[in-house]
């Protein structure tokens, strides 16, 4: 089939690429001159685990393809997919000028029926909008609206995409419904048809129940933590629950990124404005919020003064597997210990580069090793969950460090392993070995 993708962002380029490898015909568009133009010239500009052969593989056989021209891609498309930013505004609702401007740019330049597909995640009840702008602008043309939330994940996006749990279409029209049940064909995967609203209440109700599940495992460990208990062994008997399950139950200093807490400030004023406020996700914010603060206070009670104290912290981007340091809890945390007076030197496998551009990177140092940046330190912090650390030669870590202590954010480290090698190790629900 023929795809446009609107947006070339983390979802859209992701996508693009995707549809491509399974044979559609993808042309991908942005207003970015800069951005098209890198991507004309190879260059990918995120990092995601596989992406640069996919988009590579998918532009040398001509089924991938990139433009500035909204115009030749609507034209091109038989389904034109919208996947621009939805940014939060400062009360936490949804900025959707971006999907307005497209559908407004769609309705001057369509002119026979087109499939106008949301893939941003957006409140629900936007695809009437949508159908609404795009009606007011271009009344004589035919056209449906449908929802299809995107649920990949940074890091393995690619399989994310490729291999999804499920395909989320809601519409209202059956000749929609069967051009994307076309799309997905090649996809092995359920595909659920809803109402477009249902499928736009999907996408965040989702997210906000996984971050639901972090808040309730983090809300555990602080219990754990006070009454001798291991939250890695709780969350492994809870999680051996078929109905609960062991996946986003791993405690740790808080999740971030540029969807959690995003989506659930959303969701949060979604409900607001719908007069339905749902009090549940204010407190999955708070025991987010809560589990910084917990782990900072625990560095501080060990260190007593963090003025001029030497710390080393492993990870900056919000998660593995990423470079992608929006809403990275472990920025956060770094900031704060450089407020307190701290040295810090930080190390993280792929989000260095974007680190440097953050206003606190003047006060850091860039270590080119994990263990590197232990040398003369008198804490490591364990702050983004990359596995790689964990395979670190810790004897060596001691070796090089002035004082041996651990601050393991993620629990990635077995605690017993730590106290053996000599280590005053802290993780998060777990107490200290
Ligand atoms: C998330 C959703 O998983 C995805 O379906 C949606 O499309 C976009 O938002 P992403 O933001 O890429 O994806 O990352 P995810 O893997 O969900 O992790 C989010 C944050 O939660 C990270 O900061 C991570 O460290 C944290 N996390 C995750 C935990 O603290 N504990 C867990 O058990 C899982």
């Amino acid at each position: 089939m023929k795809l446009t993708i609107i947006g070339s962002g983390y979802v859209g380029l992701t996508t693009g690429a995707c549809f491509a490898e399974v044979g559609h015909e993808v042309l991908c568009v942005d207003n970015n001159q800069q951005k098209i133009d890198r991507l004309l010239r190879g260059e990918i500009p995120i990092y995601e685990p596989g992406l640069d052969e996919l988009v590579k593989r998918n532009t040398e056989a001509g089924r991938l393809r990139f433009t500035t021209s909204t115009a030749e891609g609507v034209d091109f498309g038989e389904v034109v997919f919208i996947a621009v930013p939805t940014p939060p505004q400062p009360d936490g609702s949804v900025d959707l000028r971006f999907i307005e401007k497209v559908a407004r740019e769609i309705a001057q330049v369509v002119t026979s029926y087109k499939v106008i597909v949301d893939k941003s995640t957006v409140p629900v009840n936007t695809g009437e909008k949508v159908a609404d702008t795009i009606r007011r602008y271009a009344p004589e043309v035919t056209f449906d609206v449908v929802s299809n939330p995107e649920f990949l994940r940074e890091g393995c996006a690619v399989d994310d995409l490729m291999k999804p749990d499920r395909i989320v279409i809601g519409a209202n029209s059956e000749k929609a419904i069967a051009l994307m049940r076309g799309v997905y064909a090649p996809f092995d995967a359920p595909v659920l048809v809803t109402d477009i609203n249902s499928a736009e209440l999907i996408k965040h109700a989702a997210n906000s129940f996984l971050a639901l599940k972090i808040s309730y495992i983090n809300a555990v460990s602080q219990i754990c933590e006070i009454s001798g208990a291991d939250v890695e062994m709780v969350a492994a008997g809870i999680g051996m629950d078929r109905r609960i399950g062991r996946n986003f139950l791993n405690a740790g200093i808080g999740y971030g990124g540029s969807c959690f807490p995003k989506d659930i400030a959303a969701f949060i004023a979604i409900s607001e404005q719908l007069g339905v406020p749902f009090h549940l996700l204010k407190e999955v914010q708070a025991v987010n919020r809560q589990m910084l603060q917990r782990f900072l206070k625990h560095i501080r009670d060990a260190l007593w003064v963090l003025e001029d104290k030497r710390i080393a912290v492993w990870g900056l981007a919000f998660k593995n597997n990423t470079d992608d340091i929006r809403s990275s809890v472990a920025i956060e945390l770094v900031e704060t210990l450089v407020k307190e007076g701290a040295h810090v030197t930080v190390y993280d496998p792929k989000a260095m580069e974007n680190a440097r551009h953050l206003e606190v990177a003047e006060r850091l140092i860039f270590a080119n090793s994990p263990l590197e940046a232990v040398d003369e330190a008198e804490a490591v912090v364990i702050a983004t969950e990359w596995p790689e650390f964990a395979a670190v030669d810790f004897a060596a870590v001691k070796a090089r460090m002035r004082s041996p202590l651990v601050f393991d954010g993620r629990n990635l480290l077995d605690p017993a392993r730590m106290a053996e090698l000599g280590f005053m190790y802290r993780g998060i629900g777990r107490g200290v070995s």
